[in-house]
C-alpha cells in the first residue's frame, strides 16, 4: 500500500520514518512536512494524496500557549487542514488516520476518559484540534482518530528535553504536582499506527492512547531526574506559581480499553518507555 505521511519532521512523524523500516517495511511511505506538502494547500493535498491506501496525519500547530494568541492560524492547521486532508482521503477512498489530544476534555472529574465523554475543551489548542475531528467525521471519508496526551521522543521539543536541559544548568526545579495525566512515547504510538496499518480494515473510529499507568508532571520530572542520574532536587508545586493564559485539564488521564482489545495490543508503562527514551538520548 502506498501511505502518505504529513508533518513527518515532528515527533511523531520521525517515529514514523522508522516504524516505515520496521514493522510496515512491505508498504511504500511518501515522508512530508511542510516544505514538501503544506496540508492547508487543499489542491496539493488532494494532488499529494493520488493513488495512496492511507494517509496519516502527524502535522499540527501543537504550541499550545501560542495558540492563545494565534487561533487564525491554529484554527487553518489543526482544523481547515484536517479537513483538506479529510476531502483527499475521501476522494481516494483512503484510510485517515489522524491523531488528536487530550485537550478536547475538560480537566474536572477523576476517572479515566472514555471516547464516548462528551468534549469541552478548555483553550483554543483543544477547541481547534476538537474542529479537527468533527471536520473528518462530517467528511464522511475513512479515519481512525487517535487522541494522545504528553507526547515526547528524542526528537523535537518537548517535556522531557526541557527537563533535562534544565537540570543540566539548575540545582533545584519546581514542577507542578496539580495536573494528573499519563506520558505518552510517540515511539510507542509510532508502533501503534503501524499495527494499525496492518490491520486488514480495521475498525473505524475515535481511539485513545497513551502509555500505561497515572503520574503528575512533578512525578515525571522525578523520574526523568532519576533515570538521567541527575543530582538536581525536584519540588512540587501548584499550577498556580507558572501564570499562563492556557487553562490545562488538571486531570487527563486516557481510558485505553477500546484500543488495547480492538487492536490486541500490549501497552508499555510510562516508566520502561521513559527509561528506554532516556537511555536512547544518552
Ligand atoms: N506534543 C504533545 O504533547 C501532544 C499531546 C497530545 C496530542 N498531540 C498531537 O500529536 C500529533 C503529533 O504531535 P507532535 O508532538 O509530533 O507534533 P510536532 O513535533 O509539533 O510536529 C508537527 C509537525 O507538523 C509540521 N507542520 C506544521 N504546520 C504544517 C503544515 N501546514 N503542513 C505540513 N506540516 C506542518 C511541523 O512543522 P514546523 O515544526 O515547521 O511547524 C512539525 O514538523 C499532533 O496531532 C498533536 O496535536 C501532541
Amino acid at each position: 500500500m502506498k501511505i502518505l505521511v504529513t508533518g513527518s519532521n515532528g515527533q511523531l512523524g520521525n517515529e514514523m520514518r522508522r516504524v516505515a523500516t520496521e514493522s510496515c517495511a512491505e508498504h511504500e511511505f511518501i515522508f512530508t512536512d511542510v516544505a514538501e506538502l503544506d496540508i492547508t494547500d487543499a489542491g496539493a493535498v488532494l494532488e499529494a494524496a493520488k493513488g495512496v491506501g492511507a494517509i496519516i496525519n502527524c502535522a499540527a500547530y501543537t504550541n499550545v500557549d501560542a495558540a492563545e494568541d494565534n487561533e487564525d492560524i491554529a484554527h487553518l492547521i489543526n482544523a481547515t487542514a484536517s479537513a483538506n486532508l479529510a476531502a483527499a482521503a475521501k476522494a481516494e477512498g483512503a484510510l485517515l488516520i489522524h491523531v488528536s489530544t487530550d485537550y478536547v476534555f475538560g480537566g474536572d472529574g477523576n476517572t479515566p476518559r472514555t471516547e464516548d465523554l462528551p468534549t469541552n475543551p478548555l483553550g483554543v489548542y483543544g477547541r481547534t484540534k476538537l474542529a479537527g475531528e468533527q471536520a473528518i467525521i462530517a467528511s464522511g471519508c475513512r479515519h481512525i482518530i487517535i487522541r494522545t496526551a504528553w507526547l515526547y521522543s528524542v526528537h523535537g521539543k518537548n517535556f522531557v528535553k526541557t527537563m533535562l536541559s534544565l537540570m543540566a544548568t539548575r540545582p533545584s526545579l519546581n514542577v507542578v504536582f496539580d495536573q494528573v495525566g499519563t506520558p505518552t512515547y510517540a515511539g510507542d504510538l509510532a508502533d501503534v499506527i503501524g499495527t494499525i496499518i496492518n490491520t486488514p480494515a480495521p475498525a473505524e473510529g475515535v481511539y485513545h492512547y497513551s502509555n500505561e499507568g497515572v503520574c503528575s508532571w512533578y512525578d515525571f520530572a522525578v523520574a526523568i531526574g532519576q533515570l538521567a542520574g541527575s543530582p538536581c532536587v525536584v519540588a512540587p508545586c501548584h499550577s498556580c506559581e507558572f501564570p499562563s493564559k492556557v487553562t490545562r485539564p488538571a486531570f487527563s488521564v486516557l481510558d485505553k480499553t477500546k484500543i488495547r482489545t480492538t487492536f490486541n495490543l500490549s501497552i508499555p508503562h510510562w516508566h520502561a518507555s521513559l527509561t528506554h527514551c532516556i537511555d536512547k538520548l544518552k
